[in-house]
């Protein structure tokens, strides 16, 4: 009998009871007895059998759900190794560009370890996607390859590999507002879903901003490349804490244990990096770096201990305050936020495009990665 080790894990009890009752037919105390322990056993593998056959089932949903999850790894890989190129350590792990030394140094303001975190956060956007990838033709289903859609020009400074992109950070519009949805305790997006949690940051959801130098024009004035600096720092944990809301959501459709195993184990790193680049954000927003306006175009990037202050918007306060969760009749918890599930994937393909991401991409683009949003959005879980 082939025994799953997610099986042993999820039903501890009835294996006790399946290898006691192994234990006593293989000590022998007696023919009929053995004949009695033997039929319980038997029975007991049939409803391991039909667990297994439940849950180990590889559904259509669950290939769209990981599909997607690949799509959006392999465009977060894509961006992660512009910063990397730029701002990063390049090494045989992480390879591409030379590296930037005035924005490296910019980075460095923020926190001595951004180049190595930038680094680290890259290589685990490349394990993501190609094990994702990997595990889906394990399954017999077809990979996600975005290679004909690498079409946008990058960055032309020193350091960048000038090779095509999937994904342009030189355009960007950036909704900070999880900056106060996680400090809230009283709003729950998935309660208050036209709850307007305040932006950290305005001016960065109003205009358009490079969070890379585009040429070498970008490395001065001082203010300007710390600014392109900042709007990273923040372009950063934005993305990442729709990973760790999108893996949660995703996993509550998941039929096949492995793929919720999968999905739960790939998600809290999404959430490890939120968490990290959540404190260095903080840092750009400050003392002594705040408040900082870029000459170039007005961007400022105010000093929140002071202006506007409060619980609200206080640098240090990078834990998720508790809040209301499922019922407002139940105490507040401490949470990831939002996990609603319904049309998750394709929330997450809006406020990508809405940040400017793909601003270059062709229609087509948008047309598959709508298609995968809408069949992973359409994927249900089968175990009831
Ligand atoms: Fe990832
Ligand atoms: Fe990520």
């Amino acid at each position: 009998m082939q025994k799953s080790t997610v099986d042993l894990s999820i039903q501890p009890n009835r294996r006790a009871f399946l290898k006691k009752g192994v234990a006593a037919g293989a000590v022998g105390v007696g023919i009929g007895f053995n004949l009695l322990g033997n039929s319980t056993t038997a029975f007991a593998e049939d409803q391991d059998n039909e667990f297994d056959r439940r849950h180990q089932r590889f559904t259509r949903g669950d290939a769209a759900l990981l599909r997607f999850a690949a799509a959006l790894e392999s465009l977060e890989t894509d961006f992660w190794v512009q910063y990397n190129e730029l701002g990063g350590v390049q090494d045989s792990e992480v390879p591409g560009g030379t590296g930037n030394p005035t924005y490296t140094g910019k980075l460095a303001n923020l926190d001595a370890d951004f180049a190595q975190y930038i680094h680290d956060n890259t290589d685990d956007e490349i394990t993501h996607f190609t094990f994702l990838n990997a595990y889906l033709e394990s399954k017999g289903e077809a990979p996600v390859n975005l290679d004909k859609f690498r079409t946008l020009p990058g960055s032309k400074a020193t350091g960048s590999s000038g090779q095509l992109r999937l994904t342009n950070l030189m355009k960007l519009t950036l909704d900070t507002s999880w900056w106060t949805r996680y400090r809230s305790d009283a709003n729950n997006p998935d309660l208050d879903p036209n709850f307007v949690f305040p932006q950290a940051v305005p001016d960065l959801h109003k205009g358009q901003f490079t969070a890379i130098p585009r040429t070498d024009a970008d490395m001065e004035p001082d203010a300007h490349i710390q600014a392109i600096a900042n709007t990273a720092a923040f372009h950063m944990p934005t993305v990442e804490q729709g990973g760790s809301s999108l893996y949660p959501a995703m996993a509550l459709r998941a039929t096949s244990v492995e793929v919720l195993r999968i999905l739960i184990s790939i998600g809290p790193v999404e959430t490890m990096h939120f968490q990290t680049w959540s404190d260095n954000a903080g840092n750009a927003v400050s003392d002594p770096l705040a408040p900082l306006t870029d000459p170039t175009n007005g961007l400022t990037f105010p000093n929140l201990n002071v202006s506007p202050g409060g619980e609200q918007f206080q640098t240090n306060l990078i834990m998720p305050e508790p809040c209301p969760f499922l019922s407002r009749k139940l105490p507040k918890c401490s949470i990831i936020r939002p996990t609603e599930t319904r049309g998750a994937a394709m929330s997450v393909v809006q406020f990508l495009t809405a940040m400017g991401l793909f601003t270059g991409q062709s229609k087509e683009f948008f047309r598959l990665l709508r298609d995968l949003a809408e069949d992973a959005d359409n994927a249900r879980r089968e175990n009831d």
